[in-house]
């Protein structure tokens, strides 16, 4: 066992598919409740099925929207009494077709930064309540190596350094109340986010500090050049340290943003 999260009531948001799903099904072999919440409710119901505690469950929420998200912590609190782990995983590039687009317009830079930063605070704040009240609460924040260096997809880059800076804020001021915040920063996963990448890489035949990939036989060349460790990151990957994260076993551990990434970054 990686972490004991038996009992322990989770949300984890953008659970429908890639990176999500996988954080789901690792909390789920840990112990967890786990409470599927995407805007994409057919994923979302998908992924439930698979998890095998018989009162986790999936929701609908779209985390831009302070009602939507406010609804899911209530149904949460109603359903199951408390909310003990928060995994805010939800996230974009940009705004639908972006990768039909070289550069972002003003609306790929206003969603990614809704969806990314705004999304990751709006969830915590609707949440952080409930866990002060019951003197108990951990939080993950899913950022990304793109943090860590500027790229070619600005407009993506620089929210996911925001939720960083985010977790390091947030960590700090609730340290006291004994709840732990962290952050994740994946490397490269091969997930629908990803195959939009390479449409993008592929419609403007680009090449950046990330190499260049075309195509999952690319992908996995760039992995072999680029990643130290010469394998891709999975998101069992991610789940395994949220939830290591999101357990007991951490509970001295806050406000940090761990590279999960294959020695690509080591800072
Ligand atoms: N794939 C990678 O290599 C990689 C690397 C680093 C970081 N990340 C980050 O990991 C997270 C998951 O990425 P992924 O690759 O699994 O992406 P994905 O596109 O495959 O899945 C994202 C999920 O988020 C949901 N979502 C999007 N907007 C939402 C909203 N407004 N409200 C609720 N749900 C919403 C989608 O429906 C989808 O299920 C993202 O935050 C991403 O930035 C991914």
């Amino acid at each position: 066992m990686i972490a004991d999260l038996t009992g322990k009531i989770a949300i984890v948001t953008g659970g429908a598919q890639g990176i999500g799903a996988g954080i789901c099904s690792v909390l789920d072999e840990q112990g967890a409740v786990v409470i599927v919440a995407d805007k994409d409710v057919l994923g979302a119901k998908g992924t439930a099925k698979k998890l095998s505690n018989p009162q986790s469950s999936h929701m609908h929420v779209d985390v831009t929207n302070d009602a939507s998200v406010q609804n899911m912590t209530n149904a949460v609190i109603s359903n199951h009494g408390s909310i003990d782990i928060l995994v805010n995983n939800a996230g974009i590039i940009g705004s639908d077709g972006w990768w039909t687009r070289e550069h972002g317009n003003d609306e790929d830079w206003q969603l990614a930064f809704e969806v990314n930063v705004r999304g990751v605070v709006r969830c915590s704040e609707a949440v952080t309540p409930h866990m002060l009240k019951s003197k108990y609460g951990k939080q993950v924040n899913i950022a990304s190596i793109a943090a860590r260096r500027g790229g070619g997809l600005p407009y993506y880059c620089v929210t996911k350094a925001a939720v960083v800076n985010w977790t390091q804020s947030k960590a700090a001021a609730l340290a006291s109340s004994g709840i732990n915040i962290n952050a994740i920063c994946p490397g490269l996963i091969w997930t629908p986010m990803t195959e939009r990448i390479v449409k993008h890489r592929s419609n403007f035949n680009l090449s950046t500090s990330m190499g260049e990939f075309k195509d999952k036989d690319e992908f996995d060349q760039l992995v072999k050049g680029w990643v130290p460790m010469g394998r891709e990151q999975t998101p069992l990957d991610i789940g395994k340290l949220a939830a290591f994260l999101a357990s007991d076993d951490a509970k001295n551990i806050t406000g940090q943003a761990f590279n999960v990434d294959g020695g690509i970054y080591m800072n």
